[in-house]
């Protein structure tokens, strides 16, 4: 699963000065912690957020900055690792045979240098003919099925290409793959090939997660390794998956010859194949094809990204062989990506969930390959600054696979004489707070986050989350209506929604009940510890383990404000003191600073407060525990506690609660179900406890 390939922007880090060791050193962070970030979305989860152009500028960015500062390199070294390695969650499969990848041509001259190095290879005449297969090449997620006896025993993505994820549960769920082969087959045979979302059916599924408040797929491929991806494979059933066959891996008996034969017998086996396929001489015959897909492309039922031709006769793909991961007997002949022409009518700023303001062009309508196109990302202001990109100018609009076309240049002969360098807004277009760029990030913020009507949801989604507020009967469905009803807007609504217990009460599928009980999960919840309180403001970066530091320190709520506060003025004692914590860094001490810079947030903070108690932090119990500095890790379903409670009890005590085992750890708390983790606590010989032990043993401590 290959990131596309774009032109590596030169980016904005051509143009900012040689940053300091410290600017750099605090930059370089930042990247590997978004880089990281944007590839987990891409190969885990399937939804990434940017641009293949916009990753590529982080990478460059980083590459610029790791030369500069080579002593800065960190052992997480993002150019280290390759691919995608199998996520967590799937069994792994090795593959018998490697599955790999194909290379690419991208002009008619690419396709006749690859047949003339066939013929060179084979030391072929001039004459002779050369027959390949083409075949169309869906841009979907390359899978591998074994078959033993004629059954489907196991089905794998292809991960790296040595080792995939094991995904047979959600294979059989796609009606194209056969759970049972037509006979004769051979007693072993891997099948491979691509498992894809035809286009009516991927606008149909993005329709359905946009009216659910779902973030729409970025493109069919994201989409269909998206579904594939789920560890609930009734979620994949429900999502209509198909599958074309194309090759065969593993076999215990060959009995055909040529691709075309191999079609034949997939076909007879029971698979779908890529159509049109043809059998073509030489690159004038394969040239021809490409002709007549390209021009026809958008009658197929299911996007294309180019063709792959590859060498008709078995015989003649074993002497060609492979050369490094692609096999020289086949090529993927890609499609260039679309272009049109247009105006760019305004450049708007959306803000996400999150708060990030992403700039979008407003096109004067236009029909690029085959679907009209209204609008277009510009990824952040950056790259809108470095392509020199104006309201009212001419510009090229690209669509390479995705859904949300791009802009590739503006035709500056085209420009008016009066036209002026767009500016970027440094105030939130939806709450009017500042948004403000954090050092070595692309992305402008709205600071607004308890006030933001953008983030609104997603903020108090968090604020009501378990280990925040931890209100039962405010999950995110809720809090989406109640929002849009205006009953909550902001976090200290929650507390005076007992305003609204009749219009609660009858709100469609409420009732006097559910509203009683929502309002008693809430006044429960009035009091509640410093720790959580700081952790439920959803203030970026302040996690759970940030929150729990902060408490410590400053004990009670006003003292941390004060600080805050202070910290955001500029007081450098106070950015001294938040500094001397361990643990806490500058990139997290600006995002405190931002959050308290921002007038509106200190409103909502004071009114929030009026309705709560927020209890000082409890010092850790009086005489120093014998535990004290032991690292513990809790794993699997704890029934007496929670997961949470544990965690505090233990660190009350002065322990260290990690999550992962190793050497180091002292103790391991093993619950109900729990799984690698205690095996490995078991054969690294590390203490163990089952809940009911553990608690003996504290009362023995
Ligand atoms: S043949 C040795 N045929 O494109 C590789 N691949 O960019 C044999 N793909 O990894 C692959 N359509 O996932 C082949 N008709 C087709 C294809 C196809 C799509 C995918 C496949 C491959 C990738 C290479």
């Amino acid at each position: 699963m290959n990131r596309k390939k774009q032109t590596p922007p030169s980016g904005p880090a051509a143009q900012t000065a040689r940053p300091t060791p410290l600017e750099a050193a605090a930059e370089i962070a930042a990247l590997v912690q978004q880089i990281a970030h944007h590839d987990r979305l891409y190969h885990q989860k399937d939804a990434p957020e940017i641009s293949d152009a916009a990753y590529d500028a982080l990478r460059a960015r980083y590459r610029a900055l790791i030369e500069a500062y080579p002593q800065f390199t960190p052992a997480e070294d993002p150019e280290k690792r390759v691919g995608s390695a199998p996520a967590a969650g799937f069994g792994k499969i090795t593959h018998k045979v490697p599955m790999l990848s194909l290379g690419n041509a991208f002009s008619a001259e690419d396709t006749e240098d690859f047949v003339a190095r066939i013929r060179k290879f084979l030391a072929l005449t001039e004459s002779e003919p050369i027959l390949l297969l083409a075949e169309p090449k869906i841009d979907g997620l390359s899978a591998s099925l074994l078959y033993v006896n004629g059954g489907l025993v196991q089905a794998a993505t292809r991960g790296d290409g040595a080792t995939g994820e094991n995904i047979t549960a959600n294979a059989l769920t796609i009606r194209s793959i056969p759970h049972r082969l037509k006979a004769p087959f051979p007693e072993r045979l891997e099948v491979r090939g691509e498992i894809f979302l035809a286009r009516a059916d991927f606008l149909k599924l993005n329709a359905e997660r946009e009216r659910a408040g779902e973030q729409p797929f970025a493109n069919p491929r994201n989409a269909a390794a998206g579904s594939v991806r789920q560890l609930d494979s009734t979620v994949t059933a429900a999502r209509p998956l198909d599958f074309f066959a194309y090759a065969y891996g593993e076999i215990s008996s060959v009995d055909f010859s040529s691709q075309q034969e191999l079609r034949d017998r997939l076909t007879h086996w029971g698979f779908t194949l890529n159509e049109p396929a043809r059998l073509c001489d030489g690159a004038r015959g394969l040239l021809a094809y490409y002709a007549e897909i390209e021009a026809t492309r958008h009658t197929l039922p299911f996007d294309i990204d180019g063709v792959v031709y590859k060498v008709n006769r078995f015989d003649w793909q074993e002497r060609l062989g492979f050369v490094s991961r692609a096999p020289r007997w086949a090529i993927a002949h890609k499609f260039a990506a679309e272009k049109a022409q247009t105006k760019l009518l305004k450049i708007s700023i959306q803000v996400g969930r999150t708060g990030a303001l992403t700039p979008v062009a407003e096109l004067d309508p236009i029909t690029v390959g085959g679907v009209v196109v209204s609008r277009a990302t510009l990824h952040n202001e950056d790259e809108i600054a470095r392509k020199d990109i104006r309201e009212g100018d001419e510009v090229i609009v690209q669509r390479a696979g995705d859904v949300i076309p791009q802009i590739v240049e503006v035709v500056l002969a085209a420009r008016a004489a009066d036209s002026k360098p767009f500016l970027f807004r440094d105030t939130c277009p939806e709450c009017g707070s500042a948004a403000i760029r954090e050092e070595g990030m692309a992305v402008r913020r709205c600071t607004g986050g308890l006030v933001c009507p953008a983030q609104a949801v997603e903020t108090l989604r968090h604020f009501t989350s378990r280990n925040a507020f931890n209100i039962e009967g405010l999950g995110e469905q809720r809090v989406r209506e109640l929002w849009s009803d205006g009953l909550i807007k902001t976090p200290a609504d929650i507390f005076r929604l007992h305003t609204h217990k009749e219009a609660l009460a009858q709100r469609e599928g409420w009732g006097e009940l559910s509203a009683t009980k929502l309002l008693a999960a809430i006044e429960a919840r009035r009091t509640i510890p410093l720790d959580r309180f700081i952790f439920a403001l959803g203030i970026r970066q302040v996690g759970e383990a940030t929150a729990k530091l902060l408490a410590r320190h400053y004990k009670r709520a006003p003292a941390w404000e004060e600080s805050m506060k202070a910290v955001a003025g500029g007081d450098q004692s106070a950015l001294d003191t938040l500094l001397s914590i361990d643990q806490i860094g500058p990139l997290m001490a600006k995002d405190m600073a931002a959050f308290f810079a921002e007038p509106h947030n200190q409103t909502a903070l004071a009114a929030l407060e009026q309705e709560l108690e927020i209890q000082p932090a409890a010092a850790p119990t009086g005489s120093p525990s014998k535990l004290a500095g032991k690292t513990i890790v809790f794993t699997g379903t704890l029934t007496t506690m929670g997961r949470s409670e544990a965690k505090a009890k233990a660190e009350s005590l002065g322990l260290i609660v990690s999550g992962s085992v190793s050497k180091k750890t002292d103790f391991v708390v093993i619950g109900a179900e729990a799984g690698s983790k205690a095996t490995k606590a078991e054969s690294l010989g590390v203490r163990t406890f089952t809940e009911e032990s553990w608690l003996e043993f504290l009362k023995a401590h």
